[in-house]
């Protein structure tokens, strides 16, 4: 009897221990050296490994102030805006796959931490729900990029892999992209006195970077910073190509008010 109940415990004990390590990683086999997603291959390719159906994706950085979103100290993700090159894009591409749970899904299959990291980077504007705002946007864009196509999934993935290596990719790009950080580093902080010029700004984040972002403004209050990609593989493990943003920024040339938040630091 005793030994029975060891044995069960033995074989609890490793289900257990299986459970909580991480089961899936979504790797897509595919080559970081092929063509570049814009302009939209003409030629056939493997769509699994060429991001066809959105070759520029801008991810916008928010910086909000009133009511503050996100640490003191870093931009947020507000959107991840995908192109088809030439302005127009899809939407709502796959209703079987507007998957719900999405807070669920990251947990058991994000690498550690990723909910929480999650929450405090990529959360809903003030008095919205977190859940609600990644359940919209995976099934608004992510459903439509060929390369996360249920198709392209490694044998064996489990249900939702396609959204978690969505938005675990989104963050990977975000945080390559520490534009607090970056204006900091050279002395441009958010002050409540302080205005700064659109060279100022778009200067420090260009030599730092290398690339030119977008910088939004509203009442020439700084509000976004819109950085640009195309993407060479797939969209879960490729490479996002920078390049320099092809549309003006929207503030003034001068006096732009860089607020600071009523938050605290992360
Ligand atoms: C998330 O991204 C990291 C960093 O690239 C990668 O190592 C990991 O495999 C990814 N996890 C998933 C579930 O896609």
């Amino acid at each position: 009897m005793k030994a029975i109940i060891s044995a069960s415990a033995i074989v609890a004990l490793a289900f257990l221990s299986l459970s909580t390590t991480p089961v899936h990683s979504f790797q897509s086999g595919c080559p970081t050296n092929g063509p570049l997603s814009c302009p939209t291959p003409t030629m056939a390719v493997n769509d699994c490994c060429v991001e066809v159906a959105s070759g520029q994706f801008i991810l916008s950085q928010a910086w909000d102030v009133n009511p503050s979103v996100g640490p003191a100290n870093s931009f947020v993700i507000s959107r991840l805006l995908t192109d088809k090159c030439d302005g127009t894009f899809e939407q709502n591409c796959d209703a079987s796959r507007d998957y719900t749970g999405i807070s669920d899904l990251l947990n058991a299959q994000g690498p550690p931490g990723f909910l929480s990291k999650m929450q405090t980077f990529w959360p809903a504007d003030a008095g919205n729900q977190d859940e609600q705002l990644w359940e919209q946007v995976w099934a608004a864009s992510g459903t439509c990029l060929s390369t996360l196509d249920l198709s392209c999934l490694p044998a064996g993935s489990p249900m939702g892999a396609d959204a978690v290596a969505y938005f675990n990719a989104t963050m990977n790009l975000f945080e390559s992209l520490p534009t607090y950080q970056w204006l900091s580093n050279a002395k441009v902080l958010p002050s409540s006195d302080q205005t700064y010029t659109l060279d100022n700004l778009i200067s420090v984040l260009q030599s730092t970077y290398g690339y030119t972002p977008a910088i939004e403004c509203k009442d020439n209050v700084l509000i976004k910073v819109n950085w640009y990609f195309n993407l060479k593989g797939s969209f879960a493990d490729g490479e996002f190509v920078p390049f320099d943003a092809p549309q003006s920024s929207t503030c003034a040339s001068s006096g732009i008010q860089y607020l600071p938040k009523t938050t605290t630091a992360q």
